[in-house]
């Protein structure tokens, strides 16, 4: 196999955390080239395991700084580009719309550019299927590459707007490039924040778990490790300018996932709490992942085998996400590159 430079942004977060770990270790022969502004939601310690490794480089840097980024791609001469960088978390993007256009839009716009100057094999924009905003209880509709664009948050909104970008640079300078919207994932690394590893950490600690409204929104649950496939698949054998759905089928709602982690840690339903509903909350995503699954992406996991394994590493790794919760793992990188 030949020798590849892939640049992969946000590879310090969750999603891209994963992605990184996974492409280092099955493909030895490329090059895979971390680049992280190290935000809230970057963390390195989750690669001690691969940072002496050969085939993996970290590099701290801003999405948005044009010139850096543009003499990165100069210097480097990326073959791929898979662009996690990003805001994305719903309801930070619901009290500070600006960072998310800052770093969703103008970020993924100055990767375009540099990439569009120096030339890459294919970027790969990674996306959400929040894009096309939400959909109502019936069972038998989902989201497909041809449902409008609607989104509803401020995080959507951006996303939505970084896409169109990406489908005009495909379009109109020919930047060979594929856009995947995925739904909602779970697994190791998760930053807990969001619905399954607060809700695992907060159980662990017995603490209260905030359910939105009445529990009853439905998300479209996605095991990490099935989107890294997936992404691994469109980077090699994606047809250019093509957008890709990548979906579990495994749509639960809110309160289904709160009590399956509460019954399988044997505590009490008491810990659940009902609160004020997020603003605008989208009421249902589901995808039809045909498309990726005739290019011949099958998942891996059910939500019940994703669920279970990922609540045993939450068990098994609590010293990672007590140091996230508290912060400290600041300091491990603080050190390292000299923030
Ligand atoms: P995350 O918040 O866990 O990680 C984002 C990473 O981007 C962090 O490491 C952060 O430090 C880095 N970053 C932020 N701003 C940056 C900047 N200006 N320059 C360089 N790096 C920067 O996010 P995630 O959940 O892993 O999501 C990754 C991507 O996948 C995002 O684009 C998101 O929209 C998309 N996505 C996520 C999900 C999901 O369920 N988590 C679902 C669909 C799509
Ligand atoms: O669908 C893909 C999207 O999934 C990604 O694009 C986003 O980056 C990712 O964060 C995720 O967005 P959601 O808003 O769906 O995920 P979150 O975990 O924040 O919330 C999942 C559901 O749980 C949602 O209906 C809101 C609800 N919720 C969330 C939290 C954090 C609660 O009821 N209580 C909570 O404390």
């Amino acid at each position: 196999m030949t020798k590849k430079k892939i640049l992969v942004t946000g590879g310090a977060g969750f999603i891209g955390g994963n992605f990184v770990q996974y492409m280092v270790k099955k493909y030895p022969n490329y090059d895979i080239y971390n680049l992280d502004l190290l935000t809230y939601a970057g963390d390195l310690t989750k690669h001690r395991d691969i940072e002496t490794n050969e085939n993996y480089y970290f590099i701290k840097g801003d999405i948005s700084d044009r010139e850096k980024i543009i003499q990165l791609f100069e210097k480097e001469k990326f073959d791929y580009v898979v662009h996690f960088a990003a805001e994305s978390h719903v309801d930070r993007s619901i009290t500070n719309p600006g960072i998310f256009v800052h770093t969703n839009i103008i970020g993924t716009q100055v990767l375009l550019d540099a990439a569009k100057q120096v030339g890459v094999i294919k970027f790969i924009h990674v996306s959400t299927d929040e894009v096309y905003g939400e959909l109502d209880f019936d069972p038998n509709t989902f989201f497909t590459e041809e449902t409008p664009l609607q989104p509803n948050s401020p995080y959507s909104a951006s996303k939505a707007s970084s896409d169109l970008l990406v489908r005009a640079y495909y379009e109109t300078y020919g930047l060979p490039v594929n856009i995947t919207r995925c739904s909602n994932n779970y697994g190791p690394y998760h930053f807990p924040e969001k619905l399954i590893p607060l809700t695992i950490s907060r159980v662990l600690n017995e603490q209260k778990i905030p359910v939105y409204g009445d529990g009853k929104n439905i998300r479209d649950w996605l095991h990490v490790l099935d989107h890294c496939a997936a992404i691994d698949l469109v980077m090699h054998e994606g047809i250019k300018g093509e957008i890709y759905n990548v979906g579990g089928h495994n749509e639960r709602t809110n309160l289904e996932v709160v009590k399956t982690i509460i019954s399988t840690l044997g505590k009490s339903e008491d810990l659940i709490e009902f609160v004020t509903d997020r603003l605008g909350h989208d009421k249902r995503y589901a995808i039809d992942p045909t498309k990726l699954e005739n290019l011949g992406w099958k998942p891996t996991y059910t939500f019940e085998t994703g669920i279970a394994q990922t609540i045993q590493w939450y068990l098994d790794n609590k010293e990672w996400w007590e140091q996230i919760i508290s912060g400290e793992y600041r300091n491990y990188f603080e050190n390292q590159y000299n923030i």
